[in-house]
């Protein structure tokens, strides 16, 4: 039987026997898996480990920023961070076709990535050392989904944050491929990670660019912000962040809805809200918020966003519908 305490010290081990004395790159995500992952080859490893972290400008308000600085106050690992944001929104210009999309941002991460790790290697060969290892936060569900040795049908091409390149000469170490979600919250606190590292809802890789249903641009980036910030507070203060699995805020950016806002006829968009329970992410159904609580969000939303006029509630469980709208 086994213990968190025993999953870290015999990954530990076997990271440590794995890699020597070369060094290993680890793409950081601000989600959770990529950071238990990081962690754990962190503690193994130390500073032969260089985590990357590509801001593609597609992240939820002050994420970013607070990445850097709980990542690296928890581990103490060396952290690099690129921004990448002009690049992905000018390669996702014009597209409003959801896989489209999905591949664009996960082509424009490899490139970037890549271009992140050309730089560690001959930096890394100019002081006569070797990157071996490539770190991925690959979770059971992840494998499962992704069709890996089930037969089950790809539903939406993941883009899971650190991608291979198709290139690759990278060993890959995959220290979480036999866990579940709660397993790897539970080795992240074993590790000594914050709980707003491992209590982070789950956030896909493409990020907000696969919450704006419609083109991505800036100004739609940061109307969605907006209300997801509010969102995620009110549910926090509420002290449900943490028996929902996830809430996406949706915007339906293509779509426009009357509404009478402050002195006079608004013409703006409706966001959806995504509220799920679930213990795998392969099935879910809608949470049932508190009314009160839905009313506060939609108050707030309504009256501090401008430009959103309207919110709504999608009652909708996994299956028909998947968690993320595209
Ligand atoms: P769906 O929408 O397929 O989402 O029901 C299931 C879970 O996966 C997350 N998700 C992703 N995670 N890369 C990820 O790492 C992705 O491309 C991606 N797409 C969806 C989603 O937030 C939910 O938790």
């Amino acid at each position: 039987s086994w213990t968190t305490g025993s999953i870290v010290e015999e990954q530990v081990a076997a990271i440590r026997a794995r890699v020597g004395n070369k060094r290993a790159i680890c793409a950081l995500s601000g989600g959770v898996d990529s950071a238990v992952a990081a962690a754990l080859v962190n503690r193994a490893i130390g500073d032969q480990l260089t985590c990357v972290y590509v801001d593609h400008g597609l992240m939820r308000k002050d994420e970013s920023a607070q990445v850097e600085k709980d990542f690296v106050a928890a581990t103490g690992a060396t952290l690099r961070m690129v921004d990448a944001s002009e690049r992905f929104l000018s390669a996702l210009q014009g597209v409003s076709d959801p896989e489209t999309k999905r591949k664009i941002i996960g082509r424009e991460f490899i490139r970037v990535f890549e271009q992140a790790q050309a730089e560690l290697l001959a930096e890394a060969g100019a002081a006569g050392e070797d990157i071996a290892f490539l770190v991925q936060g690959t979770l059971y569900p992840d494998v499962v989904e992704s069709g890996g040795g089930t037969g089950t049908a790809n539903i939406k091409s993941h883009h899971n944050v650190g991608g291979l390149p198709d290139d690759i000469e990278f060993e890959l170490i995959e220290p979480l491929r036999q866990l579940f979600k709660d397993e790897v919250r539970m080795v992240g606190r074993e590790l000594g990670l914050p709980d707003v590292i491992v209590q982070r809802q789950p956030f896909p890789g493409p990020g907000l660019g696969i919450r704006i249903i419609g083109e991505v641009t800036r100004e739609r980036l940061d109307l969605l912000r907006e209300a997801d910030a509010i969102v995620r507070e009110e549910l926090t203060a509420a002290g449900l962040d943490r028996e929902i699995w996830q809430c996406p805020v949706v915007l339906l950016a293509d779509v426009r809805s009357v509404g009478v806002q402050g002195d006079g006829r608004t013409y703006g968009h409706p966001v959806v809200l995504r509220p799920v329970t679930s213990e795998d992410a392969m099935t879910a159904d809608w949470s049932r918020l508190p009314y009160d609580l839905l009313a506060r969000i939609s108050t707030r939303i309504t009256n501090e966003v401008r430009d959103i006029n309207r919110v709504t509630l999608d009652i909708t469980s996994k299956p028909p519908g998947t968690i993320e709208w595209e």
